[in-house]
């Protein structure tokens, strides 16, 4: 099967965002029951856990769902690189009562080995973003019946991803909560809003198109598919659903957010990301380029960030969210899910009336 016959089959062409940090298999099988897709956010998760949590979804579900692996360059830093990050980070440390952790030697899980249990595992679909696959790759998924999606930020993105074989590009613009997925050009010549990039790259590639980024209601889904994407991908608009694994300070800052309150940083991670600025942004924000690049600074700050969510202190944590939080609600996924449907068929009738086409004239 394709990818588009898989997308126009779906009840519902609405996809839930992989998010580490923030879901897990729940939400994925809670998105696919209701008639959209969920996905499994395996970045963080070892070989033996993607095996695992893929066979127990299978088991719950029959309908399709995709796993998602971050591709993290392999790090090797010079211990004066590591020494002067962990005392850029001491006083954080300090101020949570938390000791600095020791340098590590091990900064992200595998991606090859990852990769090999995502093939074994064999779900419907496969979605990478940070890097590109290689053709031969591609093809080994394809052998194992998995289709592919990669995660472009820009149109020349799409079209190395489209060259490598895949089968849809996830098009992720710059109001996206959470990490930026480039991997050509630097972030900050990787900026395109969803509404450009989804259209430029339905223009350049003959693939389906998935548009992701600020996308929060049904609004926005019928916009995106007047657009003429085949789908959408939906991340900030889950962070507050009863399956989300959203800690406790996270869901509050959400919840309260003002207007505009979302920044791009590369302190936490090394890697520039989209959250509700807080003390640790702000502060960090005039070091922010000599932090050392992902995953080092990621692994470095993960137990800052596990210390300020158990403390419940929102100052010190990555708080991810797109430009649209504002809008996101608690309650169930399924029932957000179909809400939006239900909401985007209003809007895509209001544009009808609005446009001469409606059928009641
Ligand atoms: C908390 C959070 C974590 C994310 N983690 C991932 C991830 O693990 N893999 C990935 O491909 N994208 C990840 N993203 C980006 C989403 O795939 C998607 O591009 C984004 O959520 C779309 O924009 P929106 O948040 O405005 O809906 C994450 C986004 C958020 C908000």
């Amino acid at each position: 099967m394709s990818l588009r016959d898989l997308l126009n089959g779906l009840p519902i062409p609405i996809l839930q965002a992989p998010m580490v940090g923030a879901s897990l298999d729940a939400l994925a099988v809670a998105v696919s029951e209701a008639g959209g897709m969920g996905s499994l956010a395996a970045g963080a998760l070892s070989p033996e856990e993607i095996g695992r949590a893929v066979a127990g979804m299978k088991a719950r579900t029959g309908a399709p769902f995709g796993v998602n692996l971050l591709m993290a360059p392999r790090a090797e830093p010079a211990a004066a690189e590591l020494d002067a990050a962990l005392a850029r980070l001491a006083p954080w440390y300090q101020a949570l009562g938390a000791p600095l952790p020791e340098a590590p030697n091990s900064f992200a899980v595998d991606f090859e080995a990852q990769l090999a249990a995502v093939t074994e595992a064999a779900p419907a679909v496969a979605s990478f973003t940070f890097a590109i696959l290689t053709g031969e790759q591609v093809e080994a998924l394809h052998r194992a019946g998995v289709l592919v999606v990669g995660t472009a930020t820009t149109v020349a993105e799409a079209r190395a991803w489209a060259e490598v074989g895949a089968d849809g590009i996830c098009a992720q613009g710059f109001e996206a909560g959470g990490h930026r997925g480039h991997f050509l050009a630097e972030a900050e010549a990787s900026l395109v809003g969803t509404m450009a990039l989804v259209a430029t790259i339905r223009a350049a590639v003959d693939l389906p198109v998935i548009a992701a980024g600020g996308i929060m209601d049904g609004r926005g889904v019928a916009a995106a598919l007047a657009l003429g994407a085949a789908a959408v991908q939906m991340g900030t608009a889950f962070l507050l659903s009863d399956e989300a694994t959203t800690s406790a300070p996270w869901r509050r800052a959400l919840a309260g957010a003002g207007d505009d309150p979302t920044r791009l940083t590369r302190a936490f991670t090394g890697r520039h990301a989209r959250g509700v600025e807080n003390r640790f942004m702000r502060q960090m924000h005039g070091v922010q380029d000599d932090v050392p690049a992902y995953p080092v600074q990621n692994r470095l700050t993960q137990p800052l960030r596990a210390a300020a969510a158990k403390a419940g202190d929102p100052e010190m944590l990555s708080l991810w969210a797109g430009q649209g939080v504002r809008l996101a609600a608690a309650g169930p996924a399924a029932d957000m899910v179909r809400r939006w449907w239900a909401e985007a068929g209003e809007a895509a009738a209001e544009v009808a009336a609005r446009t001469g086409r409606g059928t009641d004239g």
